[in-house]
């Protein structure tokens, strides 16, 4: 697939295989080897670099993404970061206050924090997330991203992005809805890569050959969200970074789950319609937005069809979509937020995959449970209603004896699996506990973090 982009300010056309990274072609075939190869799947952070277009610089991991998820962009490696003999004011503070002691990580952080610097981003742990050092430890990491913060962003990070007429996208590169929904309905059996945040590791860790792939980065209409008086309308493209700000006024710890989903690198390219076309039952979006009442919207050419989003989900790796059909977009009711309480468990705090996700939308009227949705993550085949539950709460009042007498109702709606995240034990008892801190949270009994 041919492709061209911007390399450290140098046009760059390539041929390569559409599944080629973007870390292997940097170091294999330009020898730029300053990007590192750590995990090789979004999780330590040594392959990141910038990447710039019309949505602004961000940083990426270069090890998961394809080479035609670049088409018409800007990318910027740690070679292409200093002016000369002048360093970004982010490699100078890292070196007077001593941030680097192997050197692994450092081409990844300062990237990292390269870009939140040009972005005006000061929020550094969490910039800093989704990148591991081994040893030097994060004090002086973040005391140099303190001192650079008031530094101004050098004049070639300051410019903002210019499109390079170049060559017209490439045939499995659409870049409109509607040439999708002809494209993969002519060729129902290509995979379709959005973010790459999954499709990523089938080539990197499973070593997977993609005869035919369709990349959805390029359909601008399937990128953003309408917001009216009674929803939000998702296109399926919008990336998982820009859900945190919508959401915070509706719900907070809806829009902080969402911040405390993956990293900054992986939520700029994690899409909202890969997570829900994915199918996992782990993934972080199903259980809120289908206990919001969320809709689903599916394409096959020009036909489209809305259901609950619960009912997408069929059984484990089945969903309800047809052969050359696709994730449109997806409803949010915001009447659905006004209540909504989200629960992530995960061994880590930040940068891991749940363990378990329950999500609690209970009305309370006159001290009486007048509507209940619950869903969970993480404790069936997919993402998955409480029932059971939610009709033992149900017209009962809103008091501990209600509580007290909705859990057994678990071990019907549930019958969780033990894996390496956790076991079928821990699983239920930690979905019981969710019910009760939802139960005290909306008491206002205690103040607990999100
Ligand atoms: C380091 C790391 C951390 C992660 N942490 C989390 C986490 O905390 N929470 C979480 O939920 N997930 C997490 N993930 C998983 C992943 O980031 C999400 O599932 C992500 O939302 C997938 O979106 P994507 O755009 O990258 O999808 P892709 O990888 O491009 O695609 C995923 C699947 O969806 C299909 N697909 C994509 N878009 C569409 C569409 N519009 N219509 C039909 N099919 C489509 C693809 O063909 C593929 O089967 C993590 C991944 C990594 C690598
Ligand atoms: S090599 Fe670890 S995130 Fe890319
Ligand atoms: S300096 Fe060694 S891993 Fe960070």
């Amino acid at each position: 697939m041919e492709i061209t982009f911007r390399l450290n300010g140098e046009t760059v056309h390539t041929d390569e295989t559409p599944t080629r990274t973007l870390l292997d072609y940097l170091r294999e075939v330009r020898g730029l080897t300053g990007t590192k190869e750590g995990c090789n799947e979004g999780d330590c952070g040594a392959c990141t670099i910038m990447v710039d277009d019309e949505n602004g610089k961000r940083a990426l991991n270069a090890c998961i993404l394809f080479l035609p998820q670049l088409h018409g962009k800007s990318v910027t490696t740690v070679e292409g970061l200093s002016e000369g003999e002048t360093l970004h004011p982010v490699q100078s503070a890292m070196i007077e206050e001593h941030g680097s002691q192997c050197g692994f990580c450092t081409p990844g952080i300062v990237m990292s924090l390269a870009a939140a610097h040009a972005r005006g981003d000061t929020a550094h742990k969490d910039v800093l997330a989704g990148n591991l050092c081994r040893c030097t430890g994060y004090t002086p990491i973040l005391r140099a991203a303190e001192k650079a913060a008031t530094a101004e962003v050098p004049p070639a990070l300051a410019a903002p992005f210019v499109a390079h007429p170049g060559p017209a996208s490439p045939e499995f590169r659409p870049t409109t809805s509607d040439a999708l929904a002809a494209l993969y309905a002519d060729h129902p059996d290509a995979t379709l890569v959005a973010g790459a945040t999954d499709v990523g590791l089938w080539v990197t860790k499973q070593m997977r050959d993609l005869d035919e792939v369709i990349f959805l980065g390029g359909i601008d209409d399937l990128r953003g969200i309408r917001e009216t008086d009674e929803s939000f309308e998702i296109g399926a493209m919008t990336p998982i970074s820009e859900l945190i700000a919508p959401f915070a006024p509706y719900s907070p710890s809806l829009s902080e789950m969402y911040r405390r989903f993956a990293s900054v690198q992986v939520r700029a390219a994690a899409t909202l319609g890969g997570n829900i076309a994915n199918g996992s039952p782990i993934g972080d979006s199903p259980p809120p937005l289908i206990a919001a009442g969320a809709h689903v919207t599916l394409r096959h050419r020009d036909t489209r069809r809305t259901l609950p989003l619960e009912a997408f989900f069929v059984a484990y790796g089945k969903q309800d979509r047809a052969k050359g059909e696709f994730v449109e977009s997806v409803s949010v009711p915001k009447a659905g937020l006004a209540d909504l309480q989200v629960y992530k468990l995960s061994k880590r705090f930040d940068q891991d995959i749940s363990a378990v996700c329950g999500a609690f939308n209970i009305t309370v009227s006159d001290a009486q449970v007048t509507a209940a949705r619950i869903a969970f993550g993480g404790m069936a085949a997919t993402p998955k209603r409480a029932g059971a539950v939610e009709a033992a709460l149900i017209g009962q009042p809103w008091t501990q004896a209600t509580i007290d007498a909705a859990m057994p109702m678990f071990s019907e709606d549930y019958q969780p699996l033990s894996d390496m995240r956790a076991s079928a034990d821990y699983r239920m008892a930690s979905a019981k506990n969710m019910l009760q801190r939802a139960f005290i949270n909306a008491q206002s009994v205690l103040e607990v973090a999100p």
